[in-house]
């Protein structure tokens, strides 16, 4: 940016007074006759141009110096060589100042980035989920830990929304406010996936380098809480439901042992049945044993990616002995590039393999099974995220409208018998519910009563 010259009013005020007195005394000399009228004159001339000079260079040099010091105030990187006539000697040497001065600002000001810097690395690596608000509540940012707990981007995201928005924080926030002392506070969240976190309240005074002004630590609870409750509906439910074959078994042994211990006809039968509840056993337990697991991990987002038609191709051959055991045929329609993420390959097997597991054992006998996986159109029923959808229909009897909410509860089934015949446990869908609640999935069960069913599960995909 050029440097304009000095306004003349004010170039006017420096001649005269470096100029003024010299040329009042010629002035003064010649009215006096002490000097002759052409050296008087010539002297007033000399001396009123000297001054002019000196007036601009020394205006001109004082404007460039404050030119200068603005740059630097504003921290630009290197102050430029101050360009004009050569400045004054005492105005140079605070020129070089002012140059030296910055040098050091602009040292200072990278050693507050440099450690500002590492606090954030620090942060950002605790293993324990954190996180910053502003003064009105607001979240300046979320460590990795507490992106991973949330599935939210860097600073608010996902379900950390509805952390901050939860009354029980909000009253704490503004408790921990007022008071300016830690707190301490337990938040269940409902949604998307039930979780219990406990949450200390750490209020900044003063506020952090980049505004914070309250400091959340997370511990997610989720874990214990789900093991507490499960344990005891293990028990419930797995004594519930182990009386019924344990009740038939020991009837069996007591009638072997007594009326039946010489009719070898109805022992070979008794046994049959024996061995069929025993197996039934077997498999409640394996359920529940499943169930748990799956109930454990749901609060933890899954990783990795799963190629959902190679996936579902692998389950469709491994079923085949129960298909044929129905005669069901499988008709299969599958879009290229169907890639769930972040997905557990394992535990979308477990869903495919329970859907298709039904779909056989309540579709019609040969009848036909469409197992669908296609990108989710958007807009619509579905999340407004990328995302696969896997359809599994059957031609069966249908469920009626009053069951389908209750499909996925634990133990639940329509028809008693018929899922018991079948060697079912009503695990199965409530196992698929929670894998998918897991995968922050939807599960659509639509049903026409003597059409058929169809199972339809969203599931998030890989962007593009
Ligand atoms: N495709 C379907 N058509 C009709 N009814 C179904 C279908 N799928 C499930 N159901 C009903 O929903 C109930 C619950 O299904 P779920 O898969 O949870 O249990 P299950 O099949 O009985 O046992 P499990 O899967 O644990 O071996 C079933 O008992 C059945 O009544
Ligand atoms: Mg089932």
């Amino acid at each position: 940016m050029p440097i304009e010259g000095p306004p003349a009013g004010r170039l006017l005020a420096a001649t005269a007074l470096i100029g003024g007195v010299p040329a009042l005394v010629l002035l003064l000399l010649l009215a006096t006759g002490q000097v002759t009228v052409l050296p008087g004159l010539l002297g007033l001339a000399a001396s009123v141009v000297a001054a002019l000079a000196l007036a601009r260079l020394w205006l001109g040099n004082l404007r460039r110096l404050a030119e200068a010091l603005r740059r630097a105030e504003a921290g630009e990187d290197e102050l430029p060589d101050i360009p004009g006539p050569p400045l004054l000697p005492s105005i140079a040497e605070i020129a070089e100042a002012v140059r030296r001065l910055s040098r050091r600002l602009r040292e200072r000001a990278e050693q507050v980035w440099r450690l500002r810097r590492a606090d954030e690395a620090i942060v950002e690596a605790l293993p324990d989920p954190l996180v910053v608000l502003d003064g009105a509540g607001a979240p300046l940012r979320a460590n990795a830990a507490a992106r991973a707990l949330f599935g939210g981007g860097r600073g608010a995201g996902g379900d950390l929304a509805a952390l901050l928005r939860h009354p029980a924080l909000a009253d704490a926030l503004d408790a921990a406010g007022a008071e300016q002392a830690t707190r301490q506070v337990d938040i269940s969240l409902p949604v998307p996936v039930p979780r219990d976190i406990s949450v200390h309240l750490i209020p900044m005074e003063p506020a952090l380098a980049d505004g914070g002004r309250m400091v959340l630590f997370l511990s997610d609870r989720s874990r214990d809480r789900a093991l507490e409750r499960m344990r005891s509906d293990f028990v419930t439910n797995a004594s519930h439901e182990l009386r019924t074959p344990l009740a038939s078994l020991i009837g069996f042994i007591e009638t072997l042992r007594g009326p039946a211990q010489d009719d070898r006809e109805a022992q070979g039968r008794f046994l049959g049945i024996m061995a069929e509840q025993s197996e039934r056993m077997r498999r409640l337990i394996d359920d529940l044993l499943g169930l748990s697991r799956v109930e454990i991990t749901e609060h933890l987002p899954p990783v990795g990616r799963v190629d959902l038609a190679a996936l579902a191709q692998a389950e469709v051959t491994a079923m085949a002995p129960v298909l044929e055991a129905r005669r069901a045929t499988v008709e299969t329609a599958f879009a290229a590039e169907a890639v769930a993420a972040p997905a557990d390959a394992e535990q979308l097997g477990q869903v495919l393999r329970n859907l298709l597991e039904n779909a056989a054992r309540y579709g019609r006998e040969g009848g036909t099974i469409r197992l669908g996986i296609a990108p989710a159109a958007p807009g619509g029923r579905w999340p407004p995220r990328p995302g696969v959808v896997l359809s599994v229909a059957d031609e069966g009897l249908g469920i009626a409208k009053q069951h389908i909410p209750r499909l996925t509860e634990r133990f639940y089934r329509v028809d008693r018998g018929r899922s018991r015949n079948a060697g079912g446990t009503g695990l199965g869908l409530a196992i698929v519910k929670h894998i998918v609640n897991r995968h922050r999935g939807q599960l659509v069960i639509e049903s026409e009563e003597g059409v058929g069913s169809t199972f339809q599960v969203w599931l998030p995909a890989e962007p593009g």
